[in-house]
């Protein structure tokens, strides 16, 4: 495996398991079903698709926040898919982060600012000193005061709030941050300096990122590369630049089309979703699974899955259209 590279999954699938019906049977929903990628160091891989389409899921497998059903996943060249639960302690306290959807959610109300800060650090058995001083150099990293240590949650925005998020993923150091749709809770407003904030720390503290958001246009500005998820796999991937500016899978249209874009030429080149349709996945188990919601469908489309294959250097789809 390549030096640069951070992360590497193969094949990467994370079931999980549920009860349905009257007679309860127990059935799987395939949140993450064969995904393959590589992240490179100082880089960000920007995950997109709709809700539900298994970008979670992945971020969490790959930080080990899950268990994972099978596949591998590499860090740094060594395999982590299946390490004992101290052993994925002590991998996330020194070099995997992740930054949550809602900071609402994420920050506990009843903390303060200097504990949340110095939790990360406690659990690598630094000194209150050291906590507080990273704590107070963070917060500045992150634009706020070092006054604000002593306040709670509740005393802030949810701006700040997300701010605050990030200086405790950033506290111990870590190489690798997963952002989990860090904007999509946040007032438009400050969406912005939030993505800006994220891209100026990862530029000083050399970080690598997988970076998930179902809008196209935010990726596309965070990322060096795209993966596009479809129902728990990569049905589309590339260099950000290639798969913004040439989109080729049907479903990367269809999101394209869904940006509320200043671009109103771009939103013309996507097709209508027709959702209804694409939430009964249960019959398209067998073939390829946009089979309902695309233009191009033809019936071999339904009988057998389209594998990822590079179509271009650099741009990889997988889709019979292109593929043969
Ligand atoms: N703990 C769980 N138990 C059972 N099913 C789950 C669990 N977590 C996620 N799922 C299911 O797995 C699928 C993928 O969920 P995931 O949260 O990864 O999607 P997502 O792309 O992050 O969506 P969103 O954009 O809404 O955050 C969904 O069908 C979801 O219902
Ligand atoms: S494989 Fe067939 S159904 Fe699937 S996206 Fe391509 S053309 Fe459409
Ligand atoms: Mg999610």
């Amino acid at each position: 495996m390549r030096d640069d590279i951070l992360i590497s999954v193969e094949n990467l699938k994370k079931y999980f398991p549920v009860r349905r019906g009257i007679l309860k049977e127990k059935k799987y929903i395939e949140a993450v079903d064969g995904v393959s990628l590589d992240i490179h160091k100082g880089e960000t891989f920007g995950l997109v698709g709709e809700s539900g389409c298994g970008k979670s899921t992945l971020g969490k497998c790959i930080i080990r926040m899950y268990d994972i059903t099978s596949g591998e996943i590499y860090f740094k060249n060594k395999e982590i898919g299946k390490l004992k639960s101290n052993e994925i302690k002590s991998l996330r306290n020194n070099s995997m982060q992740i930054v949550f959807q809602d900071p609402y959610s994420a920050l506990d109300p009843s903390w303060t600012v200097a504990k949340i800060l110095s939790e990360p650090l406690m659990q690598k058995k630094a000194s209150t000193k050291e906590c507080i001083e990273k704590g107070k150099y963070l917060l500045n990293k992150v634009g706020m005061n070092e006054m604000d240590m002593e306040k709670h949650p509740y005393e802030f925005s949810g701006g700040q709030k997300q701010r605050i998020g990030i200086a405790r993923a950033l506290m111990a150091n870590p190489e690798f941050v997963v952002c989990d749709e860090p904007i999509s809770a946040l007032d438009v407003s400050v969406q912005a300096q939030v993505i800006n904030l994220l891209k100026d720390l990862q530029e000083e503290f050399g970080l690598t990122y997988l970076f998930t958001s179902h809008d196209l246009s935010i990726v596309q500005y965070m990322s060096d590369w795209i993966g596009v998820m479809y129902s728990g796999k990569i049905v589309e991937s590339g260099y950000s630049k290639k798969v913004y500016e040439n989109p080729l899978h049907p479903y990367t249209k269809v999101l394209l089309a869904a940006i509320p874009s200043i671009y109103p030429e771009k939103r013309k080149e996507g097709i209508p979703l027709n959702l209804e349709i694409l939430d009964d996945l249960s019959n398209v188990h067998k073939g390829c699974p946009f089979v309902y919601g695309c233009e191009y469908a033809e019936e071999h489309c339904r009988e057998c899955k389209p594998l990822l294959q590079e179509v271009q250097s650099g741009h990889f789809v997988a889709c019979f259209h292109y593929s043969g």
